[in-house]
């Protein structure tokens, strides 16, 4: 079964406690329960990966090149964090792991808050990119990643 990969930067394990005004009340692995049920359904195995640290993010961005390239992945659905608006290296990493699909998915709608939230370094490498659906946009990420990229 081909592999998805479900990716969380900086302070998103702190979701059900962090602004939940803003985030909701959904726990990190509440939110992994979601995005694997949803793989599952869809004929894929979702693997979740959260760090603080760039670095991490970048490694297992690497990882899931080769087991695209193998034919072992589908693809990668990545929230950055705050990294989104700073991290060219994170672009980079993308840029480089020739082909992994990689839907951007932020929770909040970051186009309706402050100013230097509404650039991301990550969208011109991304395939795709779903804002603001709350923790639910994990699981359009999954779908649309599915149907645009394969069956299982
Ligand atoms: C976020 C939006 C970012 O601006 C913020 O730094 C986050 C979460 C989101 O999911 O809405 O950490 O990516």
């Amino acid at each position: 079964m081909k592999k998805i990969l479900i990716l969380n930067g900086p302070n998103l394990n702190l979701l059900g406690t962090r602004e939940p005004a803003l985030y909701g009340n959904t726990t990190l692995p509440e939110l992994e329960a979601l995005c694997q049920a949803t793989a599952s359904r869809l004929g894929f195995a979702a693997e979740c990966f959260q760090s603080n640290w760039e670095g991490a993010l970048i490694d297992k961005i690497h990882d899931y090149g080769r087991l695209y390239q193998a034919g072992a992945a589908l693809g990668c659905v990545f929230n950055p964090g705050a990294l989104t608006h700073t991290s060219i290296a994170l672009f980079d990493a993308i840029q480089a792991v020739a082909g992994l699909p990689v839907i951007e998915c932020h929770i909040s709608n970051v186009h309706a808050r402050e100013s230097f939230r509404q650039h991301s370094w990550v969208s011109p490498a991304a395939a795709g990119i779903v804002i603001g659906f709350g923790v639910h946009g994990y699981a359009l990420a999954i779908e649309g990643l599915v149907r645009k990229y394969g069956a299982p």
